[in-house]
Order: structure tokens, then sequence, then C-alpha cells
């Protein structure tokens, strides 16, 4: 998607060789008419899929995710990361290891939400080694749901959590891929993959 990556290259910053900082835009701040253009280019991506519900991983991933939702005209449900003081009965849970970070996140959503006849678009923000998305995947099929597909704004090719989305079967399609980020430099893989 060509004013992700130019809204990249004016804003972002490359903090090492494999993290891009974008807080100005997607992590921080938000650019509400952004995220609108990529609500609008999940839902032609996915146009044909029958999605009826979109689930995405508190906090980054909502805000492209419902405005997906919006254009799709489906609901969203966010998986939480931390303990909520209301929700307590019924939860779906997965942990999830971020090697980002080094640590694990028990991520739930309550099984109200999903139900076995919803046909589940996946959205988040970031895609490195893919273990949220699988996280996400884990709680969906712990409904007997259907993933349709799976929907990321910044993939970071030179990880491998899309290479093994797509070798398991999934339709993986991200809105701009980073194929490095190596001495400060962004550069984009040439084409995009599903
Ligand atoms: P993975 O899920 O693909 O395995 O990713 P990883 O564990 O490496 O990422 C953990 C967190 O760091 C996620 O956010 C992810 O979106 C974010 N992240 C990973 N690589 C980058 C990067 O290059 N740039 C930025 N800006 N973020 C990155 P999170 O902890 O869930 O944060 P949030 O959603 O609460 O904002």
């Amino acid at each position: 998607m060509k004013k992700l990556e130019e809204k990249i290259i004016k804003e972002g910053s490359v903090l090492s060789d494999s993290v891009l900082k974008v807080d100005s835009f997607l992590n921080h701040q938000v650019d509400p008419f952004l995220m609108k253009e990529i609500g609008e280019e999940f839902s032609r991506l996915f146009a044909d899929r029958g999605i009826t519900k979109i689930v995405t991983l508190e906090s980054s991933g909502i805000a492209p995710a419902v405005m997906a939702a919006l254009t799709m005209d489906v609901p969203l449900v966010f998986a939480r990361k931390r303990k909520s003081l209301t929700l307590t009965e019924g939860l779906l849970t997965a942990d999830v290891y971020s090697f980002t970070k080094e640590e694990t996140n028990t991520i739930t959503i309550s099984e109200k939400y999903i139900k076995k006849t919803d046909n589940v678009l996946i959205i988040d923000d970031f895609l490195a080694n893919g273990q949220a998305a699988e996280g996400l995947i884990n709680i969906v099929s712990q409904t007997g749901a259907s993933i349709a597909g799976i929907g990321i704004v910044i993939e970071k090719a030179f990880q491998d959590g899309g290479k093994l989305l797509r070798e398991k079967g999934f339709k993986v399609e991200s809105l701009a891929r980073l194929q490095s980020l190596s001495g400060g430099k962004v550069e984009f893989a040439e084409e995009a993959l599903t």
C-alpha cells in the first residue's frame, strides 16, 4: 500500500536492524485517515472471504482492526493482555511469547463473542515472529470458528512469522513488507505475498 510505505519513509525511524518505530501514526499517536484507508484496503483484500468477525490483540491492533470492521460491517473483538475486572467467566486463553520483549503474556477472549459459525479475519499491526498471530489462531480455533485470513499492517519479512503462517496455509495479506532495516535504512520487499 503506497500511502503506508510513504508514511513509513516519512515518519518511521529505524531503532535497530530489526525494529522500526512508527509511534506517530500507529503505535501511540494514531492517524485516523490512514487507518480508514488501511481498513478499506483490508476490506478489499478479503472481500470474497465471507468474513463475519474481526479479531485483534490490544492495543495497537485495535485502530486498523476497527476501521476494517467498520468498512466490512462486522463486529470487532480484541484479545486482552491484562486481566479485566468485569471479564472473568468463560474465558479462552493462549500464551504468547514475545521474542522482542522476552516475556510471555496470557491473552484472553470471552467465549461469548466468537461462535463456531464465525468466519474470522485476524488483524494485527506488526508481524515479526508470528507469536501474536499464533496465539489468536489458537484462541479462535478453540471456538471451532473458521479463520478466513490474517491481515497485517507492517510485516517484517526478514523475520519468520509470515513464512510460517503461509506454510500453514493461511492467507496472509500485509500492507507493507519490510525487506530490511539494515544500516538504519528501510527497504521494502518488491512484491506483496498472499
Ligand atoms: P510477534 O508477535 O510477531 O512474534 O512479534 P514480537 O513478539 O516480536 O512483538 C511483540 C510486540 O512488539 C508487539 O506489540 C509487536 O507488534 C511489536 N513489534 C515487533 N516488532 C516491531 C517493530 O519493528 N516495530 C514496532 N513498532 N513494534 C514491533 P505489542 O507488545 O503487542 O504492543 P501494543 O500492541 O500493545 O502496542
